[in-house]
């Protein structure tokens, strides 16, 4: 069944993206209703094996229960080993858009092709130690570019220092590309590293802890979004 993505393409301005990785699971209707409310472009969702990353998160059932009720476009993060087996199940759950990661244990393009003939948008995301010149080769068959901020695994971590220099190379690379591909950072985004991020070249970003841990989520993602119009 080919199914039609949601996912707008890259358009210059800034997508934001709440991870509900730090949602209050039990209130997790709510937590979404009040970020689409707010303004949230997308809703990132981690996926976790357990081996690509230490650490377990959430299956094609949450996906499922999201799908259809909110209008967010869903931003599926998959930091799996094998994002080959777990295609066809997210994409049937109502994702939008695939991350998978340069560094898993599959054919890097047969993943991203077979992600589009699902019909949706795929991605490919780099952990802090990946050269983004190993992105060139894909490009061509990305509609998103995930930098990752922190190790990933967790939420809450601390932005690395090292993360606008690699933004700004992959800003470089795909504007050389000449390709619409959106330019998304994750881990450790908030009010205060966001103006790092945004005049590296981030278009899309993600942020977890700094909106749901936030005694007033609704205001952090404004803080955010203003701290974002600083390019
Ligand atoms: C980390 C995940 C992130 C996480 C970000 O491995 O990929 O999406 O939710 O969380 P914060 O914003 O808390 O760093
Ligand atoms: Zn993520």
């Amino acid at each position: 069944m080919k199914i039609t993505s949601h996912f707008p393409a890259a358009n210059g301005k800034i997508s934001i993206a709440p991870s509900i990785l730090s949602a209050d699971l039990f209130r997790l209707g709510e937590e979404v209703r009040s970020m689409e409310m707010a303004g949230a472009d997308w809703l990132h969702v981690d996926i976790m094996d357990g081996h690509f990353v230490p650490n377990l998160s959430f299956g094609p059932a949450v996906v499922r229960s999201l799908k259809g009720k909110t209008t967010l476009p869903l931003d599926v993060h998959l930091m799996v080993e094998k994002p080959s087996q777990f295609l066809e199940p997210f994409a049937q759950a109502g994702a939008d858009l695939l991350t998978v990661h340069l560094e898993a244990q599959d054919d890097l393009k047969s993943t991203l092709n077979r992600i589009h003939q699902l019909g949706l948008k795929a991605g490919v995301s780099i952990k802090p130690d990946t050269d983004p010149q190993l992105l060139a080769p894909v490009l061509s068959e990305t509609d998103l570019v995930l930098i990752m901020c922190v190790y990933p695994g967790f939420g809450g971590q601390s932005f690395l220092p090292g993360s606008p220099a690699l933004i700004e190379r992959t800003r470089t690379l795909i504007n050389a590309s000449g390709r619409s591909i959106w330019l998304e950072v994750d881990g450790g985004i908030n009010a205060q590293t966001t103006p790092l991020v945004t005049q590296a070249g981030a278009d899309a970003l993600v942020a977890g802890n700094a909106i749901f841990s936030a005694a007033d989520p609704v205001s952090a993602l404004n803080q955010i979004r203003q701290a974002s119009l600083h390019r």
